[in-house]
């Protein structure tokens, strides 16, 4: 803490010194990475500081109200916030969409060019400020594996239709337990410091197949549930990722005296250090029988649930 502690203070100084009276762009993901950056922006320059969060229509249940809560009007930021709800705009450019691949760089191109389009109505700004930690350096400097069999390296993929002088990237230097303590000292909720890892093309690579606003809620509900039960666990037993996803599979099951023709979910629980390798959670039985109890009672379209007991490799951890 004293280390992060110090952090902060001297980033701080050393932003207001870089930045002097100029104006500041950032991309906020709600993810711990953009969200850290951009409280540092915050409490360096206040409204010199433009957030812009995109809601792709990817998120999970509820995140964007949580973003908008920390960083929107009335949150613990004097900052200028942009929330820009471009979730048809993906949804329309994925209808029909099926290649993992290709959903990942429609994703990706459509991100650009929302994020494009609101930094032209800005206007000209003088630092693009980025969130990359030291992991992220490392990895895309030496090509990482897992760029290789996914395109997911955050870091070079930069809007390059907003005219800036300068970028800026506080957190390059640090590692990512790091980030989170330097979240805390900055006051940043509990909630968002120790968010476990989010894709950037969100529940899209969760749904196996075509992505409809459908089936996002589907996911949405499913995951929402299976996180509230394996938050119930003690923080040392719980996975270092898990979620729920939806297969394309239907099957039949029986409700009352109904047969239903229905979506399967899959719950995933993974613990890893580094994400290239992944084991499966050994998970108590009760907080898998009450997951996939309450989510087939819960959750509509969906009368199946499996749980993923698959290491990393050979399968990866999101399912495409
Ligand atoms: P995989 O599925 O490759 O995931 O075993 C390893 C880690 O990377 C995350 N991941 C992504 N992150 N964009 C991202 O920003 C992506 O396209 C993407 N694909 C996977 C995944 O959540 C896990 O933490």
């Amino acid at each position: 803490t004293w280390k992060m502690d110090s952090f902060v203070a001297a980033t701080v100084e050393e932003l207001r010194k870089k930045i002097g009276d100029g104006r500041v762009l950032c991309a906020l993901s709600g993810g711990v990475d953009s969200s850290v950056c951009a409280a540092l922006l915050a409490k360096a320059v206040g409204r010199q500081l433009t957030c812009v969060f995109v809601d792709h229509g990817l998120l999970r249940k509820n995140e964007r109200e949580q973003v908008c809560e920390v960083f929107g009007e009335g949150g613990a930021f004097d900052i200028n916030f942009i929330c820009v709800d471009a979730r048809d705009r993906f949804y329309q450019k994925l209808a029909g969409q099926t290649a993992p691949e290709s959903k990942r760089k429609i994703i990706g191109e459509e991100f650009i060019r929302v994020f494009e389009e609101e930094a032209k109505k800005i206007g000209a700004v003088d630092f693009l400020a980025q969130g990359t930690i030291y992991p992220d350096v490392v990895e895309s400097g030496l090509g990482g594996e897992s760029a290789v069999i996914k395109s997911h390296h955050n870091v070079g993929g930069l809007p390059d239709k907003v005219d800036f002088k300068a970028l800026v990237e506080p957190l390059r230097d640090l590692f990512k337990d790091e980030v989170r303590q330097a979240g805390r000292e900055l006051g940043l909720p509990e909630y968002l410091v120790s968010r476990q890892p989010f894709p950037g093309p969100g529940l899209a690579i969760r749904i196996i197949g075509e992505v409809t606003p459908e089936k996002v809620a589907i996911v949405q509900d499913a995951d929402a549930i299976w996180r509230e039960e394996v938050d119930k666990l003690p923080m040392s037993q719980r996975p270092s990722q898990y979620f729920a996803a939806l297969t394309n599979m239907q099957s039949v099951g029986v409700m009352g005296d109904e047969r239903t023709y229905d979506y399967a979910i899959a719950l995933r629980a993974v613990t890893t250090t580094d994400f290239m390798t992944a084991e499966v959670t050994l998970l108590p039985t009760e907080t898998l029988t009450t997951a996939a109890n309450r989510i087939v009672n819960e959750v509509k379209n969906v009368n199946r649930v499996m749980f993923d007991y698959t290491t990393k490799p050979p399968a990866t951890i999101e399912f495409e």
